[in-house]
């Protein structure tokens, strides 16, 4: 796959400040009013009744807060969180060796979990309902069923596409949420934060300049304000204002509406090619060199919410307003 500037987990030397960026408490979190609403309502129910809240499953594209609102449950709820993923739970073995090591109301964070296979699935669903595993023992004649019970815990699940948890997972959450691409105000805001934790000044036109190409997305706007920052300690005094910023995304080659150069190659694809679909989404994900899940996950949806991209039963097809963002004729169908 071909590297995004703009997208992606943080890795190595980010990583510290990623961790310092991400809010601690559904305070600090921003925009997602309606799923904070209600976890704050949950939360404080669950404490109330001394109990140990709901499980909870977040869902929504790459980048939108999934993985921080799963720390900040644990945070709020005062409790540890485990962490695990869908791909790294290979057995059931595997998921009794993380449950049983579980203390009485912990969170254990799966992600990815619409990866989780089909037999550790099974496991899980008595764990979820009534805390206990019923795991088998040895092979052949000699294997045998064991109970083991388990100490009250919330799971909370995430994954991109809730459309692919089988329904008696799906079922077994308490509570579920979708997370929306932020606003451009939430984002400035959240832009705001950013730039105060790193110590860096922007103005306000920058700030809204980076929410208004970040994709919606925080991980995006987090990423762009990092690069930008280094534009600006490099070609300017350190200080973050418009003309940097401008500079600084056209260069990174992330236009005016935050598409970059991947969503142009997808967009040019579909026109240039296909006439403008419709196309099947493997036959995309063949032409330009991505995988197909990877362009539902990450690059559709964004460009679905701008009306940019339109799935009809026969394939993708890009809309009128993808060649007046291109400067092209809108072709007679
Ligand atoms: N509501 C929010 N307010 C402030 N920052 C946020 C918010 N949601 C996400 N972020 C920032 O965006 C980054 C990506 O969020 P993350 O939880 O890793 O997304 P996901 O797990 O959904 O892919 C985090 O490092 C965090 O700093
Ligand atoms: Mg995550």
């Amino acid at each position: 796959m071909e590297e995004r500037i703009v997208s992606g987990e943080a890795q190595g030397q980010e990583d510290w400040e990623e961790r310092s960026l991400r809010p601690q408490s559904l305070s600090q979190y921003i925009g997602q009013k309606t799923v904070k609403e209600n976890l704050t309502v949950f939360i404080e129910a669950a404490r109330m009744r001394e109990e140990c809240l709901d499980h909870v499953l977040l869902y929504g594209p790459p980048g939108l807060g999934k993985t921080t609102l799963a720390m900040i449950i644990a945070n709020e709820m005062g409790v540890n969180l485990r962490t695990t993923s869908g791909p790294a739970i290979e057995r059931p073995g595997d998921l009794a060796a993380v449950l049983t090591a579980l203390e009485p109301g912990d969170v254990l964070f799966i992600d990815e979990i619409h990866r989780l296979n089909r037999s550790v699935e099974e496991v899980l669903y008595p764990a979820m309902e009534d805390y206990f595993l019923d795991i088998v023992i040895g092979k052949g004649p000699s294997a045998r069923s064991v109970r083991l019970d388990l100490p009250p815990f919330t799971l909370v699940g995430a994954t991109t596409r809730a459309g692919m948890l089988s329904a008696p997972l799906r079922d077994r959450f308490g509570v579920v949420s979708r997370l929306e691409y932020y606003t451009p105000s939430e984002l400035e805001e959240i832009v705001e934060r950013t730039a105060e934790v790193m110590d860096v000044k922007t103005d306000k036109k920058a700030a809204e300049e980076v929410s208004r190409r970040s994709r919606g997305t925080p991980r995006i706007a987090n990423r762009i304000l990092r690069r930008v920052r280094d534009f600006a300690q490099v070609r300017g005094d350190g200080t973050i204002d418009y003309a940097i910023t401008s500079e600084a995304l056209d260069l990174l080659q992330v236009d005016k509406l935050g598409l970059d150069h991947i969503d142009h190659k997808l967009l040019r694809n579909i026109i240039d090619k296909f006439r403008g679909g419709p196309v099947g989404l493997d036959t995309i994900a063949a032409t330009i060199g991505e995988e197909a899940h990877t362009i539902e996950d990450v690059y559709e949806p964004y460009l679905m919410q701008i009306g940019f991209l339109q799935r009809t039963p026969r394939g993708r097809m890009v809309t009128p307003l993808v060649y007046q963002h291109f400067n092209m004729e809108v072709p007679e169908r």
